[in-house]
């Protein structure tokens, strides 16, 4: 079967390296790149300030602000859902990146919080007529976005997608303990989107990348299925779907997040040859401002290089980092070019870090394949 001539086609690299004939060859072959091309976010329109919850718990607006950084957060209301969010934020993308529905080949989805246990990505596809479009899920908490973005980079590198929508959403307030001072104070609702393009190997957004998993330190942090148990027939019974609300050890995230983040982003450096003081911007997942704090202060980068915007939205989960980049890219902080160091970091346990240039809308010519 003749296969597409992939992202270099147009753009003067070598054809698809994935449509040799010789599967053996493949890894020999030169890659293209993967390009941040748009963005887009889309947030509830109820916000919960700090006070507001200390109606319902015991706790204060001091007590959040100066263990968290968190001011407020937004909670999804009636109509209001991850697929709803997601096209929100994804119609801003496609609208950022000048894109039609219609150009998007993947649709990736990083949720934990899905409207649909078999995949939400589909609806949100269905929600922004991207027919042509493959759309599934990918669940790795707070790390999801990153991971996807990771991904869908290899299928843009290796020539099998031309445009992607990486979209990173969560209404974990549907899976707080509301009476639960000790989590539910952390966490709010959110989506943001990244469009990446094919790119020519010498423009590629995707400098460098780590990911890691230790399913051995689950229990730090869960939403996990519970055990209750249907009776059927005789002695035969069926697990009841449900999940129990989410379960956190703090002081372990936080003593995790404060050793590995720094970890992996050194690791970035190091094989990049890139130097700190190079970098733009610091793009961290946003579940903590000490540890935002701690993570500048292992690297000397400057308070003001360090993105945060976790006093209005607290921890959105999958959607941070998209979120605080197109807060970011919209306000002018974050121009064409510039490098960032990204990192997201959660359940699983899960963590990574990639080293981003941003391109901005415009100037990638389509390959013959789009
Ligand atoms: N308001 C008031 N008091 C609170 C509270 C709240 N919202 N939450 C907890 N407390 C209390 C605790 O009950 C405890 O009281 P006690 O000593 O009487 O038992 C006290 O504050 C200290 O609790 P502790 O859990 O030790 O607080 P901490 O300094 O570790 O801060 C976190 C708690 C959650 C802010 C902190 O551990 C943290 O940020 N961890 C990382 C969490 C995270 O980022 N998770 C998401 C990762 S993706």
């Amino acid at each position: 079967m003749a296969q597409s001539p992939g992202p270099g086609a147009d753009a003067g690299l070598p054809a698809n390296p994935l449509s040799a004939a010789n599967p053996a060859i493949r890894g020999a072959l030169p890659l293209g790149g993967a390009a941040l091309v748009g963005c887009g976010s889309a947030v509830p329109a109820t916000s919960l300030s700090n006070a507001d919850l200390s109606e319902r718990v015991d706790t204060s607006d001091d007590w959040i602000r100066s263990r968290t950084g968190i001011g407020a957060r937004r909670v999804a209301g009636p109509g209001e859902t991850i697929t709803s969010l997601a096209a929100q934020a994804a119609f801003a993308a496609l609208d950022h990146a000048g894109w039609e529905p219609q150009q998007v080949d993947l649709i990736l989805l990083a949720t934990s919080s899905p409207d649909d246990l078999f995949g939400t990505a589909p609806r949100v596809q269905a929600a922004i007529g991207a027919s042509r479009a493959v759309a599934f899920d990918l669940t790795a908490a707070c790390s999801g976005f990153l991971f996807s973005l990771i991904t869908a980079a290899q299928y843009l590198r290796n020539g099998s997608f031309q445009r992607v929508l990486v979209i990173g959403a969560d209404q974990l307030s549907r899976w707080l303990d509301w009476d639960d001072r000790r989590t539910c104070v952390l966490f709010g609702d959110g989506a943001g989107a990244v469009a990446m393009q094919a790119c020519p190997a010498s423009e590629d957004g995707l400098l460098a990348f780590r990911m890691r998993s230790d399913g051995s330190r689950n229990a730090c942090l869960t939403l996990a299925q519970t055990d209750a148990q249907r009776p059927l027939v005789g002695s035969t019974s069926a697990q009841v779907g449900g999940f129990a609300p989410i379960h956190m050890n703090g002081q372990e995230v936080y003593k995790f997040a404060v050793r590995e983040v720094p970890a992996v982003l050194a690791e970035l450096l190091q094989s990049t040859g890139v130097e700190a003081a190079s970098l733009d911007w610091l793009l961290l997942h946003q579940a903590n401002q000490r540890i935002l704090d701690a993570v500048a202060d292992r690297f000397a980068v400057p308070h003001e290089r360090v993105l945060s915007n976790l006093a209005h939205y607290g921890n959105t989960s999958a959607a941070t980092i998209p979120l605080m980049l197109d807060e970011a890219v919209r306000d002018g902080r974050i121009q064409p070019g510039h490098l960032i160091a990204s990192s997201g970091f959660g359940a699983g346990l899960s963590w990574g870090g990639a080293l981003l240039r941003w391109r901005g809308p415009g100037g990638i010519p389509d390959s013959a394949g789009a």
